[in-house]
């Protein structure tokens, strides 16, 4: 599986990509998540994907609410590139993760076909079909 991009949770989204300007990354457009309640924000160097990922508002529910909660700003996952979401869940519960969702679009990523798996040593990892 070859990685896609880096998931970062962050409270504030337009002041991250400053932060990421200043460190000389290429940043993309900012996408709205209706589903997720979440800002999405791609920026690249050197050909590492790092993704934004920050609430809407701060009074709906977001799916990043936890992580930030616990840990504050940074990376909270990877994700990888399968070429058949089923067959990548399935080779990955034979390597000891557990899908958390049910596989769901995507629309950051134009609308392609995203799952989330937990493993509890290494935390959570994502997979996007392509
Ligand atoms: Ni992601």
């Amino acid at each position: 599986m070859k990685i896609h991009h880096i998931g970062y949770a962050v409270k504030n989204i337009e002041k991250s990509i400053e932060v990421f300007k200043r460190l000389e990354y290429d940043i993309g457009e900012i996408t709205r998540d209706d589903l997720r309640k979440v800002n999405i924000c791609f920026v690249e160097k050197d050909g590492y994907v790092v993704e934004l990922i920050s609430p809407i508002d701060k009074n709906e529910e977001s799916v990043v609410d936890g992580v930030l909660k616990k840990s504050g700003n940074g990376p909270y996952h990877i994700c990888y590139i399968v070429s058949n979401m089923e067959d990548g869940i399935r080779e990955l519960k034979e390597k000891k993760f557990k899908p958390i969702i049910m596989p769901q679009e995507a629309c950051a990523i134009d609308g392609k076909k995203v799952c989330f798996l937990f493993n509890k040593d290494i935390g959570l990892i994502e997979i996007v079909e392509e």
